[in-house]
């Protein structure tokens, strides 16, 4: 059973999330899918949704914190209100745009593990390793590792190369089941693959060895598209 994400990022308002959110909960009852689907809204769009039990909603960020004077974040007081228990963390927007350091994502692995959260938890090398090789693509991503403990109980892990995020170049089949196949025989956790999925690659890329499921942006967004990806891999 293939595992779907919906990573909204900086799209969306609250009404239009709540309606998105409705509208898949109402589909995934309509058609009795038992796929675990999630979605990550804004911070701003988070609230208490019911939802069938295999639609589960979690927050793309929050500071390692329940309260505090940390301009900007969000801590578990804020995520305790609406019973949010399911957090992404190391996502490269987050790592290269952001700035995020190996050691703070490390710190805010820790402080949700500690609290129970299911943790989809990312990692991925940028183009100019890729281009280095497999062996140094490996090496890269096994030090996205460094203080993430790979035997935590409710941990997913998404494999995003950050040269196929938003780019509209998905990785080729190959580069998937390479890094999929090395990371797998390590951790014995659902593996995901992110970077430009969409409705015409979701099954193909689902049904590859070592593929538990995607964490998807941009197709994500449309709604239609959304529920079409649901669809193409129900089965899986
Ligand atoms: P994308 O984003 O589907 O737009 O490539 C994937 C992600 O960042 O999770």
């Amino acid at each position: 059973m293939a595992i779907i994400a919906s990573n909204f990022k900086t799209n969306h308002t609250r009404k239009s999330t709540k309606d998105f959110i409705n509208n898949v909960n109402d589909f995934l009852t309509s058609n009795s899918i038992i796929s675990d689907v999630y979605i990550f809204p804004t911070s701003t769009a988070l609230d208490t949704f019911d939802t069938v039990s295999n639609l589960t909603i979690g927050t793309q960020n929050a500071y390692a914190t329940a309260k505090g004077s940390y301009t900007g974040e969000i801590g578990t007081e804020q995520l305790d209100e609406f019973k949010i228990q399911t957090i992404l963390i190391g996502h490269s927007e987050r790592r290269h745009i952001l700035g995020e350091s190996q050691a703070e994502i490390a710190k805010k692995f820790a402080f949700y593990s500690e609290l129970g959260y299911k943790i989809i938890y990312c990692i991925g090398e940028p183009l100019e390793v890729k281009e280095q090789g497999i062996e140094k693509t490996l090496e890269y991503v096994y030090e996205q590792f460094i203080g993430i403990d790979i035997n935590y109980k409710n941990l997913i892990l998404a494999y995003e190369p950050v040269w196929a995020i938003g780019t509209g170049i998905t990785a080729i089949n190959t580069d998937i089941t390479s890094v999929h196949k090395a990371l797998k025989s390590k951790i014995k956790k659902p593996l995901l693959y992110g970077g430009s999925v969409k409705v015409t690659n979701v099954e193909e890329i689902c049904s590859l060895d070592g593929v538990d499921g995607a964490l998807i942006g941009t197709a994500s967004w449309n709604l239609e598209d959304f529920k079409q990806i649901i669809k193409n891999t129900k089965d899986l």
